[in-house]
């Protein structure tokens, strides 16, 4: 087309337009990568870290023409990067100044239910939620975006999501690139749709049940992102947070990479491939190698969702994307070599057949039922490790996600995990009749009357009622009853 690339009013960076994609459909990158601001919170009086949350309405110029008006958490558009490290107690005061009822869900993070951020801590408009917890768990990329029961991909789509980032407080095995922003980078992955007036489009291409999929791809709310790699070695921390797309991310050359984490913190060891597969709500954390001035692409290709034809078509299997471009500087800095171990292998349960919980999705429901606010499906006796067996029988993808816990991946489809399976998981995806069996425990307080959420994380068929509710008690009691708000705080 003859359309020219306009200049960002704004921050004089060049806007991506149809004239920046070549004839062979290859994306010209022309942004600056946007990292979200790091906000490490400050100390009380007490020794708590305390971060501050504002959730409002903003705008962004994204492409030519009008602004893109925004949902997010301080900037407008989705929202910082906590940090905190294991060990230590935080307090997020989370402020809605949107005009609806809202939620924060930290996704990942091992809390009690009363802090977990699901429907039932709805923050009212005007109102501010003050969760409090201690950080007991792995180094590890987490996030947090809204729960609120049946309209979580509404918020989501319209811009709210952060990343939430726990350390070790040893500062984790050296050798690992760590400078924020730098060679340490968020990866935010999300697929949108604009409508003529730039306005995100939630309604077109909800496609065969499977949800919203964009047509272009925003990393950070970065259309045609690039990022200036001044590293020999940069993490990439690649989260999905789209509403329903499944990437399988490699790069353009075909070079390797070194899978160093998942959902729930590093990976026992490196693991060198040139292929990860996220489905939404799924982490990954890769380290690239380059040589100095080359320009290489993070680039998803057709996910292998399961042996369904039909399936991986509706889901835009077929797409392959352009997500970010790697511009390495003429001279890098070096950087050391990976170390062979990074973590202790999760070891809470073996595959010895035994399962505790059947979970089988198809049809928007879970076990045939759909989510009831009121009812909770199961209690698990805190500290004991239970197998869930999880299972996919219709013709759409789903994943599978739970809170207030991780897993470890005792097998898929009756074989040993990949190696990509082989660290903590907190979302997996679930090819169709696939069982994928997991072990689980939940070590935090019990708590019979709050219910946390199992639910695919494909955020349509969440908000359809695809999720349920368990409780945390103590050995040998009964679940309870949950206590239900007005969804108005
Ligand atoms: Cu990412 Cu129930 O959530
Ligand atoms: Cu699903």
């Amino acid at each position: 087309t003859s359309a020219t690339i306009a200049a960002c009013a704004a921050g004089a960076a060049w806007l991506w337009t149809t004239s920046d994609i070549d004839t062979a459909g290859t994306i010209r990158f022309v942004n600056r990568l946007a990292v979200p601001p790091l906000d490490t919170g400050r100390r009380d009086g007490s020794g708590r870290r305390v971060f501050d949350l504002r959730a409002a309405v903003g705008s962004r110029r994204l492409r030519p023409g009008r602004p893109t008006p925004t949902w997010g958490f301080d900037n407008g558009h989705l929202g910082p990067t906590l940090r905190a490290a294991r060990g230590e107690t935080v307090v997020v005061n989370v402020r809605n100044e949107l005009t609806e009822t809202t939620t924060v869900h930290w996704h990942g993070m091992h809390l009690p239910a009363s802090m977990d951020g699901g429907p039932h801590q709805p923050i009212r408009v005007g109102a501010t939620w003050s969760p409090s917890w201690r950080i007991d768990q792995p180094a590890a990329t987490l996030w947090y975006h809204p729960h609120p029961h049946g309209r979580t991909g509404q918020h989501v789509y319209r811009g709210m999501a952060g990343m939430f980032i726990v350390d070790d407080p040893s500062g984790g095995p050296p050798g690992l690139p760590g400078r924020y922003g730098v060679d340490d980078v968020p990866v935010i992955v999300q697929d949108k749709n604009f409508d003529g007036d730039n306005r995100f489009d939630e309604a077109s291409r909800l496609i065969g049940g499977v949800g919203v999929l964009g047509d272009t791809v925003l990393v950070n709310g970065t259309i045609a992102p690039y990022h200036d790699v001044t590293a020999e070695r940069t993490r990439l921390r690649l989260l999905n947070a789209s509403n329903a797309r499944t990437y399988r991310f490699g790069l353009s050359d075909g070079r390797p990479f070194a899978l160093v984490g998942t959902d729930g913190g590093l990976l026992p060891a490196p693991h060198t491939t040139d292929r990860i597969q996220l489905s939404p709500g799924e982490r990954a954390e890769i380290v690239v190698t380059m040589r100095p001035s080359e320009r290489l692409v993070l680039r998803s290709h057709p996910p292998e969702l399961g042996a369904d034809f039909w399936t991986s078509r509706l889901t835009g299997g077929d797409d392959t994307l352009d997500v970010l471009e790697l511009r390495a500087a003429p001279r890098l800095t070096p950087s050391p070599a990976l170390p062979g171990v990074l973590a202790e292998p999760p070891r809470i349960g073996s595959a010895d057949g035994r399962v505790d919980r059947r979970f089988e999705l198809a049809n928007f429901m879970i076990n045939d039922r759909v989510m009831d606010m009121s009812r909770i499906d199961f209690g698990v006796a805190r500290g004991v490790t239970e197998v869930w067996e999880i299972v996919s029988t219709d013709l759409l993808p789903h994943n599978f996600h739970a809170h207030g816990t991780r897993f470890q991946v005792l097998s898929v489809g009756g074989a040993a995990p990949p190696p990509e399976l082989r660290g903590w998981k907190d979302t997996i995806y679930a090819p169709r009749q696939v069982p994928i069996r997991v072990a689980v425990r939940f070590g935090d307080q019990a708590d019979p009357n709050t219910p946390y959420m199992f639910h695919c994380h494909l955020l349509y068929h969440e908000d359809q009622g695809m999720m349920g509710q368990f409780v945390v008690t103590e050995p040998g009691r009964s679940p309870g009853r949950p206590a239900l708000h007005d969804g108005h705080g």
